[in-house]
């Protein structure tokens, strides 16, 4: 069987590495730098060793491509393409519109098409199916299915193979040969009644990760002010034996999901007429901490950032990974420069980042630190500078949540 994966980032290569010890794969990507790289054999995602792919590509079950007519003779495809927010913070569906387009105009027999980026209930069924249908030149019964991707980048535990996948088509046809993909390279398959239920499970999913660091965040700042530590509070707290789980706070949440995908679903209820206050509110909270750890470093720095050399520690939204969108270390740097600090930031798992290079983890008036990367020590970061603050809880010493 050949199977197409349009889309070959986080999600999209990691897929095609698992897939193509069964089946052969086409990775579809319209970012050429990223299709010649991935042909010679380098991965550009943590989790996916450059050595898998070219032993892929060398028993030929790999390939990259920009051209959609490579993947006109294929038997599935599977979508993996970004689901971000508008400029004005609404579902934006443009680059699942783009991957409809490639799939209809260069499919000419009917396949089984999968969903795997995250959206809104009712994307397959109202969405991606008339798009595909829209885009073919000649009338084609597809199946289609979802199933929403839980990959957790840098993870060492929970990866394709052990973590249990939700799956529903919108035809019982559909539904039985999803299975039988996933069933080659996934343990645990979990069945639901319509695609609209698995849409939803991955939104929730999201959205009780972020409601509950948005929770702990405002509970830090509780804690700080009736002069508690928050961690002690959070380790007394996690002995219960049940009904708790524990969260620990930041300077707010990056990465794709958990700062976009509740919005995703917010913006559907507000849709149909019901409100997502508490949703809403959960991401104002966390993206007002960026302000709140600004306010403790100037508060502990007589009331001035002026002029001061301030260095951000770790930029990516979190360890261990080169992922930076929507890093909470954007809105920290913003609100240092607004109140005059000359910022630099360190990352060597970064590297360069917004036209700027990781800068050396020294010489700093003041550090901050924002993720805190297994490569780094804490001894490192405490000689960094005078003063520390931390929003990890990962340096001990230093100032903090
Ligand atoms: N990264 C994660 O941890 C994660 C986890 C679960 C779900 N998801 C979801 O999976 C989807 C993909 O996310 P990702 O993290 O892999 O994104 P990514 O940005 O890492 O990769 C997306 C890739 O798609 C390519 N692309 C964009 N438009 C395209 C098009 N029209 N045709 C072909 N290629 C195109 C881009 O060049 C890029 O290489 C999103 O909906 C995301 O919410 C991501």
């Amino acid at each position: 069987m050949k199977v197409a994966i349009i889309g070959q980032g986080y999600v999209g290569l990691t897929i095609s590495a698992f897939a193509g010890e069964y089946f052969e794969v086409v990775g579809f990507d319209n970012n050429s730098k990223i299709v010649e790289q991935l042909n010679q054999g380098n991965s550009h995602i943590e989790g996916v060793e450059s050595s898998t792919l070219q032993n892929l590509i060398a028993a030929g079950r790999y390939r990259a491509t920009t051209r959609g007519s490579e993947i006109a003779d294929i038997d599935l495809v599977v979508i993996a393409v970004p689901t971000p927010l508008t400029s004005d913070r609404k579902p934006d569906l443009a680059f699942i519109e783009a991957a409809c387009r490639t799939i209809g105009e260069n499919i000419k027999k009917p396949v089984l098409i999968i969903n795997e980026s995250t959206s809104f209930p009712g994307t397959l069924r109202n969405y991606i199916k008339p798009a595909i249908e829209r885009y073919s030149k000649t009338p084609i019964e597809h199946l289609y299915a979802i199933s929403p991707e839980r990959v957790d980048p840098g993870r060492g535990d929970f990866n394709q193979k052990n973590t249990p996948r939700l799956f529903a088509g919108l035809t019982p046809e559909a539904t039985a040969k999803t299975r039988e993909f996933y069933s080659k390279f996934c343990d645990e398959l979990v069945e639901v009644s319509s695609p609209e239920v698995a849409e939803a499970a991955k939104l929730f999913e999201n959205t009780f990760r972020q409601v509950n660091i948005a929770l702990v965040n405002e509970f830090a700042q509780i804690a700080h002010s009736l002069g508690i530590s928050v961690y002690e509070t959070l380790d007394a707290a996690d002995t219960k034996p049940y009904g708790f789980m524990k969260f620990t706070p930041s300077a707010g949440v990056g990465g794709h999901c958990i700062p976009v995908d509740p919005t995703y679903l917010a913006a559907v209820a507000e849709e149909h007429g019901t409100p997502a206050t508490f949703i809403r509110r959960a991401n104002e909270v966390n993206l007002e901490m960026s302000k709140y750890v600004v306010d403790r470093v100037v508060a502990d720095n007589d009331g001035s950032l002026a002029g001061k050399s301030v260095l951000v520690v770790g930029v990516a939204y979190k360890p261990n990974v080169a992922d930076v969108r929507e890093t909470a270390a954007e809105l920290v740097i913003e609100h240092l420069r607004q109140r005059g600090a000359v910022v630099s930031w360190h990352d060597d798992v970064v590297g360069s980042w917004n036209d700027e290079s990781s800068a050396p983890l020294s010489g700093a008036d003041i550090s901050v630190v924002i993720t805190k990367h297994d490569v780094v020590s804490e001894r490192e970061i405490l000689a960094s500078a005078p003063y520390v603050f931390d929003t990890t809880g990962k340096v001990p010493g230093a100032k903090g949540l």
